[in-house]
């Protein structure tokens, strides 16, 4: 698809995430999307969050990604953000053992992490559009953001997990939900 353009904002500018939100729920009323983005709910949006978005304009929304950055850390474990959206065990390696914080480091693609930049957690991320390159384009929206070298996230099925992959997503090795949402994470090539 031509002509998209990508912009994203602070969680913490209240004012234009409504505006972009009031002008999502308009397209939803045309459009009959699957609509899931929730301003209230504050596991999706917290102060640390930016909401990158993909459109024609800021009132034609093709997409949003939610990401959580945090500034680079000496351990992975210590810094992603891939366990907060479940509880404790949520994180169960294929051979059946549960990843802590202290592990994290020992699975593929965490491996690499070399501590020099930040790291990007996808909440959520959501086209309405598909199959269309909007989801891929936004992608490389987020992945274009400064001093990034690592991002991870939660696949939420196997169609989602042939689509990172396609965009340079490796599997860590890791499920969650029992198994019903792959941990993949994308390398920043820049950084060796
Ligand atoms: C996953 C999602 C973001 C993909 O966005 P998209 O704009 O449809 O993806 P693209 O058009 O950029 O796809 C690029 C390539 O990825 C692969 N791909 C994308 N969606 C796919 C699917 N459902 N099944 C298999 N392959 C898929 C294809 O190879 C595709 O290239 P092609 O269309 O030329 O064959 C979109 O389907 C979506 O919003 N899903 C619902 C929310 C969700 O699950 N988000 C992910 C977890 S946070």
């Amino acid at each position: 698809m031509k002509k998209m353009k990508n912009w994203k904002i602070r969680r913490q500018d209240l004012e234009n995430v409504r505006k972009h939100f009031k002008n999502m729920r308009n397209q939803d009323k045309e459009r009959k999307y699957c609509f899931t983005f929730s301003l209230e709910d504050p596991d999706f949006c917290n102060e640390e969050s930016h909401i990158y978005f993909v459109g024609k304009n800021e009132k034609n929304i093709l997409g949003y990604a939610i990401c959580y950055l945090t500034q680079p850390g000496t351990n992975i474990g210590a810094i992603s953000k891939i366990f907060e959206s479940g509880d404790s065990e949520d994180l169960v390696d294929f051979g059946g053992k549960v990843v802590s914080r202290e592990i994290l480091k020992n699975y593929d693609g965490y491996e690499n992490y070399l501590c020099k930049g930040q790291v990007c957690y996808i909440g959520l991320m959501e086209v309405f559009l598909h199959r269309r390159g909007i989801g891929s384009n936004l992608l490389n929206y987020v992945k274009s953001t400064p001093n990034l070298e690592l991002i991870d996230l939660r696949a939420n099925g196997y169609d989602e997990a042939i689509f990172f992959r396609k965009n340079g997503f490796i599997d860590s090795g890791i499920d969650a939900e029992t198994g019903s949402q792959i941990v993949m994470v994308w390398n920043n090539p820049k950084y060796k």
